[in-house]
């Protein structure tokens, strides 16, 4: 086996012999400063592996490899706290999978690594005798002369442990050893922390990724499935009272929606987003006002104040949504009579505004309860515009419903500017 923290017979074998001939001060010197090129060259080799991009697994498999290599430990491995007063086995390389297994969960305490784990400080121990007691069979065979287990920190947090299984007592590498572990230990653990924390930050991506086509789902095909569940009940009626003039009406109406519904998947199979009618804002609105007065027959006054619509397609299918979550509320909640829907600016400041007459939401009856995420994704997409959601509701005095965004003139085409 090679001699790792020995220096290299290059140019420090050289400083050697020329400090030999210096005298006995001059070659302890010079070696300990070959060692300390050595320490170095260690730490800079671990720093460049752990910084290179990666998942955890990879990260430590790639940690271990490299270790192993410049220490020549027979083998090693990496532990990590659970939290629940454990550590983990989460990568090991020249441990028999048997041991491996009997070794993956340990009580933090009690012994080496258990004390690394949880108080800290480097932990030297000859041999793997009490492991092995511990896991009811040998760690390695033949044993090793050192085990080492050093604390994987982050700041002022321990995040687990490192074990070296070595041929050769630590000391005899050199006296700076122990801090170079230590020092190790710490930008494994700052390795450990940042590829938790990209992890999460993903996590939490696809969270919100998810989040956003639960909410385009409700309020797009669960609205459609729900208008076309009462289609499909008048449809039955008029057949039932053989109404064959109605009930083709309704047949029309049915047909016409599900052409909605199928477009509505397609675009979110295609987009994962929802886009709005190219006819733009006001029509797609004008055109919903239409269907829901015919569905309902409720009475709805549709007004539009605006001076010039400048919205961007984002902006306007937030704004389409929520007043189209606000009908469907009044259809299914208010038992109202007749509705208003307002859109106004004054410049850059945009109001919507939706109110009905009905019961207001604390007399709201519970027959035509959903899942009540409506006023939640209202809330979310008047986040995402970004703006102001603000409810007013009395009992028996109907419900308004008042958006407030910011939307600044859109910028020009730049060939507009030109020509
Ligand atoms: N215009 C309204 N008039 C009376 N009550 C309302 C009105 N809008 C909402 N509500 C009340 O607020 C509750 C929450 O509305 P929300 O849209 O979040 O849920 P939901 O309509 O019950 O279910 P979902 O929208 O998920 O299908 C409703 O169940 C209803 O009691
Ligand atoms: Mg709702």
């Amino acid at each position: 086996m090679s001699e790792p923290i020995t220096p290299e017979p290059d140019a420090k074998a050289e400083d050697g012999s020329r400090a030999a001939r210096a005298g006995p001060r001059a070659q302890t010197q010079a070696v300990r400063l070959a060692r300390k090129t050595q320490s170095l060259d260690i730490l800079y080799a671990i720093a460049t592996g752990l910084s290179q991009p990666g998942s955890l697994e990879q990260l430590l498999d790639g940690f271990l490899d490299t270790f192993i290599e410049l220490v020549d430990a027979r083998a090693a491995s990496v532990r990590l706290a659970t939290g629940d007063g454990h550590t983990r086995l989460v990568a090991g390389r020249g441990l028999a999978p048997e041991v491996a297994e009997r070794d993956r969960l340990m009580p933090a305490g009690g012994c080496p690594c258990g004390w690394a784990a949880s108080e800290g400080g480097l932990r030297i121990q000859r041999g793997t005798a009490p492991c092995a007691a511990l896991i009811g069979r040998p760690m390695l065979e033949p044993d090793c002369t050192e085990f080492v287990a050093v604390p994987v920190q982050y700041q002022d947090r321990i995040l687990g442990v490192y074990n070296l299984f070595l041929d050769r007592p630590l000391a005899a590498m050199g006296e700076d050893m122990p801090d170079l572990l230590i020092s190790v230990g710490r930008h494994l653990g700052l390795a450990i922390e940042k590829a938790r924390l990209e992890s999460d930050a993903r996590r939490l991506a696809i969270m919100e990724e998810r989040n956003i086509i639960g909410n385009e789902l409700h309020d797009s095909l669960a609205q459609s499935l729900i208008g076309m569940r009462l289609q499909l009940k008048m449809l039955s009626e008029s057949l039932s009272r053989e109404d064959l003039g109605a009930a083709r009406y309704e047949a029309k109406a049915l047909q016409r929606a599900m052409t909605q519904a199928n477009a509505d998947l397609r675009d979110l199979l295609t987009n994962y987003r929802l886009k709005i009618d190219e006819s733009g804002l006001v029509q797609t609105l004008a055109t919903l006002v239409k269907r829901f007065r015919r569905e309902t027959g409720i009475a709805v006054f549709f007004q539009n104040e605006c001076q010039a619509l400048a919205l961007t397609p984002a902006q306007e299918i937030q704004v389409f949504y929520i007043v189209q979550e606000a009908l469907t509320n009044i259809r299914k909640h208010s038992g109202a009579r007749n509705v208003r829907i307002m859109l106004n600016n004054e410049g850059d400041l945009y109001t919507v505004l939706i109110e009905d007459d009905g019961l207001g939401m604390a007399g709201a009856a519970d027959g035509m309860r959903g899942e009540h995420a409506g006023l939640a994704i209202m809330r979310e997409r008047t986040e995402r515009l970004p703006g102001q959601f603000v409810i007013e509701s009395e009992p028996g005095e109907g419900t308004r419903i008042v958006l407030i965004f910011n939307a600044p003139p859109l910028a020009a085409p730049a060939n507009a500017a030109q020509g």
